[in-house]
């Protein structure tokens, strides 16, 4: 994931409940991110965890009393609410929301939140039947409506031993949803349309031909274009990858499947081809289960569709249109051959003979366009995708496209 978390600086208010504790693995994991941390514990969280874990964490004072004087002359209460790129209210209790909503303010957290004039967030933690209430949620819709972003709580088990929904949401999920607020939006407006995963070419009602691609390196791909605010459709082979956030997600089955999804979405800005798509199917369609007969078969295998060429060569081509090569020999001439032959702008191509590409979650590749070609590290699937990701901000800003 790209940070773009670094050298921000949060105010992070905690309120009271069970799932107070939790601010402290997510601090944690915020000043991991190098963020600069002010914090603010209401009176009633203050029942809940203990002032001085959370100060030697920060290694600072946390904010709490409205009415200090020594505490305003340090830190002004308006100047808080207003020198941090955002306010976080983790966990969020229901109490807390309902003032938030009603513009309460009578204590020094509300009172920050009225004064400020920053990104709001706020992640509610409650029991499930408290989170299911009509006036928690006539709150929460009057919160989203004046811009505070609201970080959904998740299904699960709760302290008090009942299950649904109320559960914070988790610390992983946090960051990666406050990173996403973050992320220069340098993408916005465009429409990118990636493939991954296997394609599957039916042989016989029970068996196909396939490959051993995973789909990782076309999710993280995805997941990139989106964080910098692309519309992104995936189109994607059966794979065992969780479903990204905010991404059209459409299956796809064998090459011609692929195709028909691809054209259907046309036209888009960019196409990135990073499925592996069998170039062969089978000759004639067998509509029965093929019966053990003999001590071998042979079965006429057919060129398929190449979707990259005909997409390069479409009258609807999109602006950038990159594939991907998987070699197992002479990587750099095959790769330039293929380039030049289907007419796209760029080829990742990766050696699959030298490493265990497939299913690993690093890549070797090497970046082919008409007139250079960039050798990268090994890196993980992640980091290719990201530099993927800069390449193509870099190509539309040069060739000022956005
Ligand atoms: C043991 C216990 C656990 C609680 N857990 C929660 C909770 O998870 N979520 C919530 O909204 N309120 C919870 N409450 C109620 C809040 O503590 C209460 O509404 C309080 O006024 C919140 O104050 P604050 O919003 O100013 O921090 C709990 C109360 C108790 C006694």
């Amino acid at each position: 994931m790209m940070s773009f978390l670094k050298y921000k600086k949060i105010l992070l208010i905690i309120t009271g409940g069970i799932a107070s504790y939790k601010a402290l693995d997510l601090i944690r994991r915020l000043q991991e991110n190098n963020v600069t941390i002010e914090c603010i514990l209401t009176e009633n969280a203050k029942k809940f965890i203990n002032l001085i874990t959370f100060e030697s964490l920060l290694g600072k004072k946390v904010h709490s009393n409205l009415f200090s004087l020594s505490e305003e002359k340090e830190m002004n209460h308006i100047r808080l609410a207003n020198t941090v790129d955002a306010i976080l209210v983790i966990p969020c209790t229901a109490n807390f929301i309902a003032k938030m909503a009603n513009g309460i303010a009578d204590d020094l957290s509300s009172n920050i939140l009225l004064a400020s004039n920053k990104i709001k967030i706020i992640a509610p933690a409650m029991n499930s039947n408290m989170w299911n209430n009509t006036a928690v949620k006539t709150n929460l819709k009057f919160l989203s409506k004046i811009n505070v972003k609201i970080f959904s709580p998740k299904k699960g088990r709760m302290a008090c031993g009942s299950v649904g929904s109320g559960k914070l949401m988790e610390v992983n999920d946090i960051i990666e949803n406050l990173n996403d607020i973050f992320s220069p939006k340098e993408l916005s407006g465009l429409k990118i349309i990636v493939s991954a995963g296997a394609s599957q070419e039916r042989i016989d009602p029970v068996r196909f031909l396939s490959n051993y691609s995973s789909g990782i390196q076309g999710y993280e791909i995805a997941k990139s274009i989106q964080c910098l605010g692309a519309k992104v459709i995936l189109i994607t082979g059966k794979t065992n990858l969780e479903k990204p956030k905010n991404i059209k997600v459409i299956s796809a089955s064998n090459a011609d499947d692929f195709y028909n999804k691809t054209v259907s979405n046309l036209p888009c800005d960019v196409f990135i081809s990073a499925a592996a798509i069998s170039d062969w199917k089978p000759k004639k369609k067998i509509t029965e289960k093929i019966k053990k007969m003999g001590k071998e078969i042979s079965i006429t295998f057919k060129q398929n569709i190449d979707i990259l060429e005909k997409i390069s060569k479409h009258k609807k081509r999109p602006r950038l249109v990159i594939g991907f090569s998987a070699e197992t020999s002479k990587l750099i001439t095959n790769s330039k051959k293929k380039l030049l032959k289907k007419n796209c702008d760029w080829i990742i191509a990766n050696n699959v003979k030298l490493s265990n590409v497939f299913g690993s979650s690093k890549n070797k590749v090497s970046l082919i366009t008409k007139n250079k070609i960039e050798n990268w590290p090994e890196m993980k699937k992640s980091q290719v995708a990201k530099k993927i990701t800069k390449k193509i901000v870099k190509f539309f800003k040069k060739n000022k496209l956005i």
